[in-house]
């Protein structure tokens, strides 16, 4: 990821937009946000795949069936993909605890590593059944699988972790929806925002494979996406990303430069939904996993969830928080590693 170190004195479009909707003071108007729930039809296409055959691993993650999936594109946004919250209201529990409760684990890597090495965050941020609000906050970034190194901006074989069998599934499943039948998981940075968060304007170039799409899901509170072009002269465009919602970057999209800047509260909390509680007698079918070798164990963690104190720390946190899993491939098809 590049931060926007140069910015010129005569300020580009890109910055100017990302200011615009960064301000509170005045708040700015959400009218050219685009959203796929406002039908803008004059920028936004409906664009279902042909042929959908169902996916027998939606079930265990947490997806609806791929025929309710709604995929749009952007007019004047080639490469650039949006599917309209694909997830079941128990899918989007069990993906934002794994990201606060399982994926800040060692060996993962996490911005609060240089001042303390913890092996467990989320289980120090409630030690002695008390919450440190702080250390709670400090956690803004857990990089996966080749950690993104976010000075040289290389990634390295020596800086590779196993990356999460369930998000490799997930991402699988994806990029099957889409027919990309070579795309492999190996990186990702799960982004931790809270409401005054902003992510700056960058693009994502440091993987070997420009080629692959980037996988990426959001859960929590709502945000605005900004994404332009190639460089920061080209007017960008504003989309409204909602809980659930999951954003490809792909062809002429993959190098653009795109932004957060803004968190805005969610209208909708589809994790609070009744719907949780289905779980416990759904019928699931553990057939044709690629990455995944312990089904059992994502059952286990869904039906922990249904149980709404259990649930409660993560509630409290998501409440007033963005979640959001960046999804790479990082080496060409044939390559097996680095060297
Ligand atoms: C990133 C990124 C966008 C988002 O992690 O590289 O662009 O929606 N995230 O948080
Ligand atoms: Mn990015």
């Amino acid at each position: 990821m590049e931060e926007d170190a140069n910015a010129t004195s005569k300020e580009d479009a890109f910055m100017k937009r990302f200011k615009y909707y960064k301000s509170n003071k005045p708040k700015p108007s959400l009218e050219e946000v685009i959203s796929v729930e406002k039908h803008c039809d004059d920028k936004i296409t409906g664009c279902p795949p042909l042929d959908i055959t169902d996916d027998p691993r939606t079930d265990l993650l947490g997806l609806r069936s791929l025929k309710e999936w709604q995929l749009y594109s952007f007019k004047g946004h080639p490469g650039l993909l949006f599917i309209k919250n694909p997830f079941t209201d128990s899918g989007q529990r069990y993906w934002i605890r794994k990201c606060l409760e399982e994926y800040p684990r060692k060996p993962n890597r996490l911005n609060i590593d240089i001042e303390s090495n913890l092996q467990d965050w989320w289980a120090e941020c409630f030690r002695n059944n008390t919450c440190d609000k702080q250390l709670l906050k400090k956690l803004r970034w857990t990089t996966l699988g080749y950690h993104h190194n976010w000075d040289t901006k290389v990634y390295s074989e020596d800086n590779r972790t196993p990356f999460p069998n369930d998000l490799a599934e997930l991402s699988d499943v994806f990029a099957k929806y889409l027919n990309y039948k070579h795309f492999r998981a190996e990186a990702a940075i799960v982004n931790y925002y809270h409401m005054n968060s902003t992510l700056s304007a960058h693009t994502d170039h440091s993987e070997v494979n420009l080629e692959a799409p980037l996988f990426s899901f959001s859960f929590g509170q709502s945000a605005i996406f900004m994404i332009g072009g190639k460089d920061k002269s080209v007017e960008p465009s504003a989309i409204l990303i909602n809980s659930g919602d999951v954003v490809i970057m792909s062809k002429e999209a993959r190098l653009c430069y795109h932004a957060v800047p803004k968190i805005l509260p969610s209208t909708d909390s589809p994790w609070e939904k009744p719907e949780i509680c289905k779980m416990n007698d759904m019928n699931i079918d553990i057939s044709n996993l690629k990455y995944l070798t312990e089904p059992e164990k994502i059952i286990s963690v869904m039906k922990q969830n249904v149980d709404n104190q259990e649930w409660d720390r993560f509630r409290n946190y998501i409440q007033e928080s963005r979640i959001n899993m960046n999804v790479r491939q990082v080496l060409n098809e044939k390559q097996s590693s680095l060297q």
